[in-house]
């Protein structure tokens, strides 16, 4: 597994840009000949990243060949202002000529969250199904003050679930919409590159502790690992 790398840019701005810039490398070292993987994380810090892979890297991303995945959601319409996808399709997909059948939403317009989670995990299984390899190619992640990741809470159980692949989850009172869903640690850290996305004071104790602690489940980033890259890509502000 590869040791961690540590990024720091001036501002988010900053940081969204080379983290657009560090996709595209990763995508371009793919083989050509199969699908390529990019699951998107939530929360407001990858907004500038998406606005830059929509921009400034519009035309060096192979929109064709690209699959997108996401992280986790927020189990709420795909209109409400809370919804990670509703972000990520304003910031990026409405701007770029990916096929809509590329895009892979988390079910979150009714059906209960256990169903839904085992029809996210059924459309993921498919995905891979049809490939050599079940390793995402690149696996955006954010990370709360409280080392949060995806929805994966401090000391939750789901932390210890080996099998699923996604699964629903209700969130600390502090984290609302408290209902969602999210891929389990087996299967993010079935990713050849994580790029974790990091901005802002509050995030800087808790990464520093990731940084130089063992992992445990009281810090759930701290269990994300990737088979070639694990990259942190901070601003100042949060520099450990
Ligand atoms: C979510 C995200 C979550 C997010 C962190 C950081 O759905 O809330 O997946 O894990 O990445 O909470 O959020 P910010 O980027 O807004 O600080």
């Amino acid at each position: 597994m590869p040791d961690p790398t540590l990024h720091v840019h001036p501002d988010p701005e900053a940081l969204g840009r080379a983290a657009a810039g560090q996709i595209v490398q990763w995508l371009h070292e793919a083989p050509a000949d199969r699908p390529l993987s990019l699951v998107l994380a939530g929360g407001s810090t990858p907004a500038p990243c998406y606005r830059h892979l929509a921009t400034t890297f519009r035309d060096a991303v192979p929109w064709h060949r690209l699959y997108l995945f996401w992280g986790d959601e927020r189990v709420v319409p795909r209109d409400d202002p809370a919804s990670n996808f509703r972000m990520a399709l304003h910031t990026l997909i409405q701007h770029v000529p990916i096929p809509p059948e590329h895009v892979h939403r988390m079910p979150t317009d009714g059906a209960p969250p256990t169903v839904a989670a085992r029809a996210y995990e059924a459309t993921l299984r498919a995905f891979f199904d049809a490939q050599s390899d079940d390793r995402f190619d690149v696996t955006l992640l954010g990370m709360g003050a409280d080392g949060h990741t995806a929805s994966l809470f401090p000391n939750d159980p789901i932390l210890q679930e080996r099998e699923a692949w996604v699964c629903p989850v209700e969130a600390p009172s502090y984290m609302t919409p408290t209902r969602r869903l999210t891929l389990t640690v087996p299967r993010l850290n079935r990713s050849r590159h994580v790029l974790f996305l990091v901005a802002g004071e509050a995030k800087r104790a808790p990464l520093r502790r990731i940084l130089t602690e063992p992992p445990t489940d009281a810090l759930p980033a701290s269990r994300i690992q990737a088979t070639d890259t694990l990259a942190w890509f901070v601003d100042a502000a949060a520099r450990p």
